[in-house]
């Protein structure tokens, strides 16, 4: 029997709906990017977050509905991000989601954000087969698990401290640029000489599979204000930092990924979350993969970073598993490992 589940994300600073049918796939989604809101404080504003998704969402339903044409008695399920992310942020999609399900009288599900990251591959064409090994980096997590199945996942590593994106945006702020940082650091990195510096590529000398960026910051933060005091930080040196700071966080990566797959004795290599759309950390994966014959895999660029589709998906599968919340004890989990 075929199931349409309604996803919802509000976990941060874009309000993502979509549609996904269990055998149709992906019927349709929809996207607000609050990106150019925040951009005039350099940062997500929580508050203005959540006001902003409880503005946007109900129209986007209505929208992804109408794109698919279906009427919400067509809906069997309905999916939100219960967490990780801001509070408030996660209360709007979670009580939007909770009121729908218990006047439509359908089973309703809390969706780890990261959950939804790590299976948004599997919307893709060529879905990898289970088991794999998964590296999510975004915003607020850095992490390496090794997938057998949905709901199966093992964590092999993840950050100490900073998340790749997270490095990202510092980094950018630290090269005055705008937010969100990762795009803006990988556009300026684009004319810099790779040559110039070789970055640290932290914890790459010992064995392990847990990742730090702080040093990495630190070392980007000395080197800007050494140009910045000789006077020496013009454009051509900036684009420098800014691609030696990229070529270290994609190497970094890349050797913990050949790492995670020798330890496991897997061939497949999932990559997700906001920092997977960078251009010059996929170069670096697939040759890394390709020497060892095995297969990296992507989700479409808008589905890199958060949206609606992977929170249906996700829910999809965990309603197919016969999981569902109790209705009216809804959850907004800001931390949730
Ligand atoms: O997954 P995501 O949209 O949101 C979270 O769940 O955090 O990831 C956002 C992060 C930001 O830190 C952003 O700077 C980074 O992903 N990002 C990138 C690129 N696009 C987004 N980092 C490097 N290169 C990119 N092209
Ligand atoms: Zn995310």
């Amino acid at each position: 029997m075929t199931m349409r589940v309604l996803g919802i994300e509000t976990s941060c600073d874009e309000t993502g709906v979509a549609l996904f049918d269990t055998e149709q796939g992906l019927l349709s989604d929809a996207l607000h990017s609050q990106v150019a809101m925040h951009a005039e404080y350099g940062g997500v504003v929580p508050e203005l977050a959540s006001r902003d998704h409880t503005r946007r969402l109900l129209p986007l339903i209505q929208r992804v509905l109408d794109e698919a044409g279906i009427r919400r008695q067509g809906l069997d399920a309905i999916a939100y991000t219960a967490g990780p992310g801001l509070v408030g942020a996660l209360m709007v999609g979670a009580s939007t989601a909770h009121g729908m399900a218990r006047a439509l009288d359908l089973p309703v599900l809390g969706v780890h954000h990261m959950e939804g990251h790590l299976l948004a591959p599997m919307l893709e064409d060529n879905p990898p087969a289970f088991p794999f090994v998964a590296l999510l980096v975004s915003g607020g997590h850095t992490q390496l698990v090794e997938v057998s199945g949905i709901g199966q996942y093992r964590l092999l590593g993840e950050s100490v401290d900073d998340a790749a994106g997270e490095a990202f945006d510092k980094a950018a702020k630290m090269l005055d640029l705008d937010y969100p940082g990762g795009p803006a650091v990988a556009r300026l990195a684009a004319a810099g000489d790779p040559q110039r510096w070789r970055f640290p590529r932290p914890m790459t000398d010992r064995p392990g599979l847990d990742f730090s960026f702080s040093g990495l910051k630190t070392h980007t933060l000395t080197t800007i204000r050494q140009l910045d005091q000789q006077d020496a930080l013009d454009e051509q040196a900036r684009a420098d930092v800014a691609r030696a700071f990229e070529e270290a966080v994609a190497d970094t990566l890349a050797i913990k990924c050949r790492r995670a797959l020798d330890a496991t004795g897997l061939s497949r290599l999932v990559v997700a979350g906001g920092v997977s759309a960078n251009q010059r950390l996929r170069e670096r994966l697939e040759r890394e993969t390709a020497k060892r014959g095995a297969e990296v895999f992507y989700p479409r660029g808008r589905f890199c970073t958060d949206n609606g589709a992977m929170i249906a998906y996700a829910g999809a599968q965990r309603l197919l598993a016969g999981e569902r919340d109790v209705i009216g004890r809804m959850q907004a989990v800001p931390r949730w490992p």
